[in-house]
């Protein structure tokens, strides 16, 4: 285990000194404001990389003022206040502080936070992002004062303590360190990944505790596709039909940038992800983001054959409608959107045949999307002209598992069927969370 903590604080003590107001003075006071600023601006910047906003900020709420519900295995928790405000938010807290709720996990007044704050990841930013990260926080957010709201967690659950050790046993302390014989780009993907990206968090599948699997590329878990809060994040390993095997590096830096690209659209959870945190990040650091993910061995292996696309059969269904429950509701209600083809009109409109999405196994995010339809995909200010209806007051579970499995069926995608009780199940988990 390595203290990550050491020399936080002399390096607060140097950044706090006292200025002369000499003529010499000023100019140094002058020089170290711009310091100052462009610490801020970087931390602003790791902010995005971090997405703090998209737990901390709540729909139409103040920014970082806290008091988004977030559901968790023990039942539902409230996101706290982490503006500046000295009495209910951050305020308080010293770097040192800032630091060990960031990479630790615990609050300061040392009450241990749950995991569904992302510290797991968070543990492997360096002490100078957490510095500029700070800064950011102290000086470049305005202070709200908001109490923060009580979990909705009944005893015996509600206790903290144990997470002491929950973290003993899945905390891996210890900031990210470059890994000999891979380039500057690889290690800088890798960083933000695992890092400040907490992409593992939806992405990599959980233990019996709630932990995340595997928190780096030597555990095959990892990023291999999982299920949260009724999206499934996909497989995002080399794996070529539900994972990212059949996308190229641009496919991959577009998605990130922009939402979507010639397979597939950005939908539920990762919605967010893309409208406050990929969209912003510089080209380098998306390029790295995409050489690091592009480096991942397929989970689970390649024997499958890759998806190749094939509309045959698909349209002589279509044709002939009456023949098949779900072509009947794919004529009606899909295809002036998706298309024919299946291959909707990319970017714009998101393909169904050959999307990762479609061919994977877990057809929760489908399910969940013909349901309740998804949050508008916000790039550049714009929201998407087109965002992707809900069906959940029109359509019946039977005839969504039958749309559904007429489009994994479809257009040579060959994934399994859906049933009516899966849609009824998610049906009235997703219609409880609202
Ligand atoms: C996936 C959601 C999520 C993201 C992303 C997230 N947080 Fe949190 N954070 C939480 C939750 C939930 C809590 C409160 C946990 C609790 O009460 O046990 C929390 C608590 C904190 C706290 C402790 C404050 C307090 O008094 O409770 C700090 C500091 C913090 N987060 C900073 C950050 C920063 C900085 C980022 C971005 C780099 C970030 N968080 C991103 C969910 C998130
Ligand atoms: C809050 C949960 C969440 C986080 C955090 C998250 N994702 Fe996702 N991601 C999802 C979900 C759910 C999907 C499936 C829906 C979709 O395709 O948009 C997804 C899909 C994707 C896809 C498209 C895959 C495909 O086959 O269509 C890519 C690429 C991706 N995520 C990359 C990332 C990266 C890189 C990060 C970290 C910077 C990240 N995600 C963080 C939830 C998340
Ligand atoms: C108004 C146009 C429109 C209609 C009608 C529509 N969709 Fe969509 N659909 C979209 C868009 C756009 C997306 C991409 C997500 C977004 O930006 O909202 C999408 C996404 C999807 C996805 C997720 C794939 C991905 O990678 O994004 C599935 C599955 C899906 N639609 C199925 C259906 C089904 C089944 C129907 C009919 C019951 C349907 N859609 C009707 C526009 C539409």
């Amino acid at each position: 285990m390595k203290n990550t903590l050491k020399g936080l604080g002399t390096a607060l003590c140097v950044a706090l000194p006292l200025l002369v107001q000499t003529p010499a003075g000023a100019a140094t006071a002058a020089a170290n404001a711009g310091a100052d600023q462009a610490l801020v601006q970087r931390g602003a910047y790791l902010a995005q990389l971090g997405d703090c906003a998209a737990c901390h900020t709540a729909p139409k709420g103040k920014p970082f003022a806290g008091g988004l519900p977030m559901s968790t295995p023990m039942g539902r928790i409230y996101v706290t206040n982490i503006t500046p405000d000295a009495q209910t938010g951050i305020g308080g807290y010293t770097e040192a502080e800032f630091a060990r709720a960031l990479r630790e996990g615990v609050a300061k007044d040392g009450h241990n936070l749950y995991p569904a704050m992302p510290y797991p990841s968070y543990a492997k930013v360096n002490d100078d992002d957490v510095k500029a990260l700070y800064a950011f926080f102290m000086h470049g957010v305005a202070p709200v004062q908001q109490e923060n709201r009580e979990a909705d967690i009944k005893w015996p659950l509600n206790m903290r303590w144990p997470l002491m050790f929950w973290n003993m046993a899945f905390l891996d302390k210890g900031a990210y360190r470059d890994k000999p014989g891979k380039d500057a780009a690889w290690n800088r993907g890798a960083y933000l990944v695992q890092g400040l990206g907490h992409c593992g968090s939806c992405h990599t599948p959980r233990g019996v505790a709630f932990q995340e699997s595997a928190l780096d590329e030597s555990g095959s878990a990892f990023l291999s596709g999982a299920l949260l809060d009724g999206w499934f994040a996909s497989n995002l390993t080399g794996e070529h039909n539900a994972g990212l095997g059949r996308w190229t590096d641009e496919d991959l830096r577009t998605f990130l940038k922009t939402g979507a690209n010639r397979h597939a659209s950005a939908f539920g959870s990762m919605t967010s992800v893309i409208n406050n945190s990929t969209q912003a990040m510089s080209d380098q650091d998306v390029a790295a983001i995409s050489t690091y993910l592009k480096s991942l061995p397929p989970a689970g292996g390649n024997a499958a054959p890759p998806y190749a696309y094939d509309p045959q059969a698909t349209k002589v269904s279509l044709d002939r409608p009456a023949n098949d429950a779900g072509a009947r509701v794919y004529t009606a209600y899909c295809m002036h959107c998706h298309g024919v083809d299946g291959r909707g009109f990319a970017p714009m409109l998101a393909p169904l045949a050959g999307n990762p999405n479609v061919l994977a196994k877990d057809a929760s995010s489908l399910i969940n999307v013909t349901l309740n339809g998804t949050g508008d995909l916000v790039i550049n200010g714009v929201p998407s002209p087109f965002p992707m209806p809900g069906f959940a007051a029109v359509l019946d579970d039977r005839q969504i598992a039958d749309v559904l499995s007429f489009v994994r069926a479809g257009w040579n995608n060959g994934a399994p069927a859906v049933g009516a009780a899966e849609v009824a199940k998610l049906r009235q988990s997703t219609q409880a969370g609202r």
